[in-house]
C-alpha cells in the first residue's frame, strides 16, 4: 500500500514527470498525495489530502532534475495534510516517500526526541527522515547514512530519500516493492512499472535487504547488511502499456472484467511440461496446502474443490494471515501453493517464509511478473491475465482458477481434457460478455440498490464463489453482502431473511444442483427475492442470470455475473468501483 516514485536524471521537468508517473499508482492508496523537488539546492515540499487523479502536473513545472512522489493509504496517522509524504528532516535537508511500517518506529522516535527532534505528524515515516538527519553526521556519504539506518529498522518497508547535499536518490527495500527504471543518463524508482514505463521498460528488481544510490548516470546497488556492492541484471518489460490502461472504459474495474473474454485463455496456455512437474511435485508431497488472501483465497478454497473432484486429491487451504500457525504441520517433504494477484502481498510472504523455514518447497501462481513472490518461490506460474488495476479483483481471480483446475486435471493425468474444458469456458466467457448481458445486470443493479443486505449461497465450488462473490459486492458497493454455504442456511443464517431480502444462488449442472435449489426454495419461503445464477432457469429463481454450462469450470463462469452486478451496484450507489474506501491494490502491509 502506498506509491513512491522517485526521478533522477537530465532532464528539467523532474516535477512534472514524478507526478504524472504517481497518478499511475493511485491504486496503491489515494488518502492523501506529496510531491518533494530540489529547486535551487532546497528542497520544496506540497502535499494534501484526497487523489493525486486531480492533481495538474503541469502545476510542477519548475526546473528541477530530482523529486520524489508519494500517493498514501493510511497506516500510521489519519488522513491529515501533516501525516502525508513526503515527510522532511527537522533541518529540512532531507526528504522521504515511504510504504509499509517501520515496526519499532515508537522506540526510534523516543530516542530522536531525547536528542532534541521534534516531531511534525503521527507517521512512522517521520523517523527515517530524523534518523537520516542524524546518521549524516557520522557518515562518510548520502548513502552510508541511510545504510546506518536502515540497519536501525524493523519491520517491511520501501523508502526513497533525497537530500539537499548531493544530487542523489538513495533508495531501499525491506519486503515492500521497489524497481528501479533505468533510462538514458536517468532513473526511476517506484513502487510499480507503470509509474515509469512511459519513458523506459528497462528496469531491475531491488531484493529485500538491498538499497540503490542513484545520481541518474551511475547507479549502484548495494546490500544494506554489508555495504557491498550487488551486481543485478537488466529485465525488459513485455507487457505493453495499454494492458494497463482504461482504453474505451471509464472504469479499471469493468475493462478488467471484460479482459475476461481473453484471459482466460491465457491463463490455460501454460507450459505442459511445467504443469505435469507440478502436479507431480503435488503427488510426491507430504501434505500440500493452498494460501492466500482475499479473494486469492477464496480461489485456492475452490480449488479445494478441484483437487478433491477431479483429482480425488487431499489439500488443505488457509488464509496466509493463519498460515505461520501451520508450522506444526509442514514437514520439508511439504508443498505450499501461494496465489497472488500482486505477488507482494505481505501475509502470503510470511506464509512462504513459514513454509521454507521447514524445508517446504513453494509454488507461486501469481500475475505480476517479476514481484517479490514470483521471485521467491521455488516454482512458478504466470496467469497472464495483463495488469489488474481495479482494487477489486476480477480477471485474475478467474486466471487463477483456470491454472488450478488444469493442475488437478494433470494430477489425474488428463490434462488435455482439463484444457478443452478451460478452452469451452474461455470462448463461452467471450459469448456472454456482451452488451445486452450488461445491460440485463446493470437493470437488476438498479432494484438492489437500495438494499442494504445481500446474501449469497452455493455449494462445492460455489460455496467459495459466494464468499468471493461477497468480498466483491462489499468492497466496491459498501453493501452488507455474506455468502454462505447453501446447507448452512437452517443452521442460522437464514433468520436474517425478511420480506425482499435479496439472495443470490450460484448454480451448475452438477452433483449439487438440487440442493441449492432446495436451499433457494427455502429461502423463497421465508420471502428472500431469489435471483439464480445458473445455466439454465429455475422456477425457484425471481430473476436469473444465464451463465453457460461449463462443468467443472462453473466456478470460474458463475462468478463473473456477480462482478459485473458488484460494478453496477457501485455506480447506482454513486461510488467510484475503482477506489473503494480505506482498501489499497497491494496489502503489503500486516
Ligand atoms: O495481490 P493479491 O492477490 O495477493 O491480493 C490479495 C487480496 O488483497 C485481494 O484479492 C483483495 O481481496 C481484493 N481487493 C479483492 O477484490
Amino acid at each position: 500500500m502506498c506509491g513512491i516514485f522517485g526521478y533522477v536524471g537530465k532532464r528539467v521537468d523532474a516535477g512534472r514527470v514524478v507526478i504524472r508517473g504517481i497518478k499511475n499508482l493511485e491504486y496503491r492508496g489515494y488518502d492523501s498525495w506529496g510531491i518533494a523537488r530540489m529547486i535551487d539546492g532546497s528542497i520544496a515540499v506540497e502535499k494534501n489530502i484526497g487523489k493525486i487523479g486531480a492533481v495538474n502536473p503541469e502545476s510542477f513545472s519548475d526546473v528541477c532534475s530530482l523529486a520524489i512522489a508519494h500517493t498514501r493509504w493510511a497506516t500510521h496517522g489519519g488522513v491529515t495534510v501533516a501525516n502525508a509524504h513526503p515527510h522532511l528532516s527537522q533541518d529540512g535537508s532531507i526528504a522521504v516517500v515511504h510504504n509499509g511500517i517501520i515496526e519499532n518506529f515508537q522506540a526510534l522516535r523516543s530516542e530522536l526526541e531525547k536528542k532534541g527532534y521534534v516531531f511534525q505528524s503521527e507517521t512512522d515515516t517521520e523517523v527515517i527522515c530524523h534518523l537520516l538527519q542524524e546518521e549524516m553526521k557520522s557518515a562518510k556519504s548520502f548513502a552510508d547514512a541511510a545504510r546506518a539506518a536502515c540497519r536501525r529498522f524493523d519491520g517491511w518497508y520501501a523508502f526513497a530519500a533525497m537530500n539537499t547535499g548531493t544530487h542523489e536518490l538513495v533508495a531501499a527495500r525491506r519486503g515492500s516493492p521497489l524497481i528501479v527504471g533505468i533510462g538514458k543518463g536517468e532513473t526511476f524508482i517506484a513502487s510499480d512499472i507503470p509509474a515509469f514505463m512511459e519513458h523506459t521498460r528497462t528496469v531491475n528488481y531491488l531484493d529485500n535487504g538491498e538499497m540503490i544510490v542513484t545520481n541518474g548516470e551511475r547507479t549502484t546497488f548495494l546490500s544494506i547488511e554489508n555495504g557491498k556492492e550487488i551486481k543485478k541484471r537488466n529485465v525488459e518489460i513485455t507487457w505493453d502499456r495499454e494492458q494497463a490502461e482504461k482504453g474505451e472504459y471509464e472504469h479499471f474495474m469493468l475493462k478488467e472484467i471484460m479482459d475476461q473474454k481473453e484471459s482466460i485463455r491465457r491463463a490455460v496456455n501454460q507450459d505442459e511440461e511445467q504443469i505435469q512437474t507440478i502436479a507431480d511435485a503435488i503427488r510426491d508431497a507430504k501434505g500440500t496446502f493452498l494460501s492466500g488472501c482475499g479473494t486469492a483465497g477464496k480461489v485456492c478454497m475452490a480449488a479445494e474443490y478441484f483437487f478433491s473432484v477431479i483429482a480425488k486429491h487431499h489439500v488443505n487451504y488457509a488464509p496466509s494471515s493463519e498460515f505461520p500457525l501451520y508450522h506444526h504441520f509442514l514437514l520439508p517433504e511439504s508443498l505450499l501453493i501461494v496465489v497472488s494477484q500482486s505477488g507482494e502481498t505481505v501475509d502470503v510472504l510470511e506464509a512462504m517464509e513459514t513454509a521454507k523455514k521447514k524445508g517446504a518447497k513453494v509454488l507461486a501462481i501469481v500475475n505480476a511478473e517479476g514481484s517479490s513472490i514470483h521471485r521467491l518461490a521455488d516454482y512458478t506460474l504466470l496467469i497472464n491475465a495483463g495488469p489488474e488495476r481495479a482494487v477489486a479483483s476480477t480477471k485474475a481471480a478467474t486466471g487463477q482458477m483456470a491454472v488450478l483446475l488444469l493442475i488437478a486435471y494433470a494430477l489425474k493425468k488428463r490434462l488435455n481434457e482439463g484444457r478443452q474444458v478451460l478452452l469451452e469456458a474461455a470462448e463461452q466467457t467471450n459469448d456472454m460478455l456482451n452488451p445486452r448481458y450488461l445491460t440485463h445486470i446493470e437493470g437488476i443493479a438498479d432494484r438492489l440498490k437500495r438494499h442494504e443486505n445481500l446474501y449469497i449461497i452455493g455449494k462445492s465450488w460455489n460455496y467459495p464463489m459466494a464468499l468471493e462473490s461477497a468480498i466483491k459486492i462489499q468492497e466496491v458497493s459498501y453493501v452488507h453482502a455474506e455468502g454462505f454455504a447453501g446447507g448452512e442456511l437452517k443452521h442460522g443464517p437464514i433468520a436474517l431473511i425478511q420480506k425482499g431480502t435479496p439472495c443470490i444462488a450460484l448454480l451448475g449442472n452438477d452433483e449439487v444442483k438440487m440442493d441449492t435449489l432446495s436451499n433457494t426454495i427455502e429461502l423463497r419461503a421465508r420471502g428472500a427475492h431469489t435471483i439464480g445464477i445458473a445455466p439454465e432457469k429455475n422456477e425457484a429463481f425471481d430473476e436469473w442470470i444465464r451463465v453457460p454450462d461449463a462443468g467443472t469450470a462453473q466456478a470460474i463462469v458463475n462468478v463473473i455475473p456477480v462482478q459485473i452486478l458488484a460494478y453496477y451496484l457501485a455506480l447506482k450507489r454513486g461510488l467510484d468501483p475503482d477506489m473503494p474506501r480505506n482498501l489499497a491494490k497491494s496489502v503489503t502491509v500486516k
